[in-house]
């Protein structure tokens, strides 16, 4: 009781205590001291208490809030082919050539209550490990609980970037092309305006286009997150 009492008011006893202790002599403070230093220390104590009691407190809600910030789920909506066209036998150092463009529809989603600000997304299309092309998405916002499009379009102009162009052939006479598409995108959320936690996400998709109507016959996906 008399504890709960010191909490309540503890500046205005403290303040009621000090003037009247430090102008009584000597003989009467020396036998009242040990109880008002013990109360002061009391009072001491429990502002103490209370003041890290709500550190912590506030510690472990934005720790709490910060360690809730969801990583954002990127889809692959659709990959298509277009202007798909290949010349065999032009010469001896290129013996096929082929140009197309890939048009990769993908989305990332926000499944957070704070927005997540994205940069500039990098789509590298592959074709037997190497890169074919690299195409690129503008940065942007994506509001709490939104989706934010990254449509990417990879002008593909294969010749020289072969390492054998005579798998290419074999390829184009089966009448099939995989391909493998490699997309990169960095964002942030900001939690109480100061608080960033940043993720990168990314997504490899293998696909096998058939080379007579550029229709994508198989495709798989992945992801990674890294926040
Ligand atoms: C591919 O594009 C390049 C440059 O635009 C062009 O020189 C080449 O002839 C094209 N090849 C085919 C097969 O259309
Ligand atoms: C495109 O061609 C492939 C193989 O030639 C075939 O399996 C597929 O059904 C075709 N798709 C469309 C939409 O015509
Ligand atoms: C995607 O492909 C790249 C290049 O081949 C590779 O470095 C990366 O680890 C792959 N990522 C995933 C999530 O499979």
């Amino acid at each position: 009781m008399s504890a709960d009492r010191d909490h309540i008011t503890p500046l205005a006893t403290a303040a009621a205590d000090r003037p009247t202790s430090d102008e009584e002599d000597p003989n009467t403070t020396s036998t009242r001291r040990p109880s008002s230093r013990r109360r002061r220390c009391l009072i001491c104590c429990g502002s103490c208490t209370a003041l890290v009691a709500v550190i912590v407190i506030v510690l472990v809600i934005i720790v709490l809030t910060v360690y809730k910030v969801k990583e954002p789920v990127i889809t692959m909506n659709s990959i298509s082919i277009k202007n798909l066209k290949f010349k065999t036998g032009s010469s001896l150092t290129s013996p096929v050539s082929l140009n197309m463009t890939v048009v990769a529809d993908a989305s990332v989603k926000n499944p957070n209550a704070a927005s997540f600000r994205f940069g500039k997304s990098t789509t590298d299309v592959y074709y037997r490990e190497r890169v074919m092309g690299v195409g690129y998405g503008p940065p942007g916002t994506a509001g709490a609980h939104k989706t934010f499009p990254i449509k990417v379009t990879v002008d593909v102009i294969a010749n020289q970037l072969l390492a054998d162009p005579l798998d290419l052939i074999g390829d184009l006479a089966a009448g099939k092309l995989d391909l493998t598409t490699s997309t990169k995108v960095g964002g942030r959320a900001t939690v109480f305006l100061i608080i960033k936690r940043h993720a990168d996400v990314m997504m490899n998709c293998s696909f096998t286009v058939a080379v007579s109507n550029m229709s994508i016959l198989d495709q798989s996906c992945n992801q990674r997150v890294r926040l």
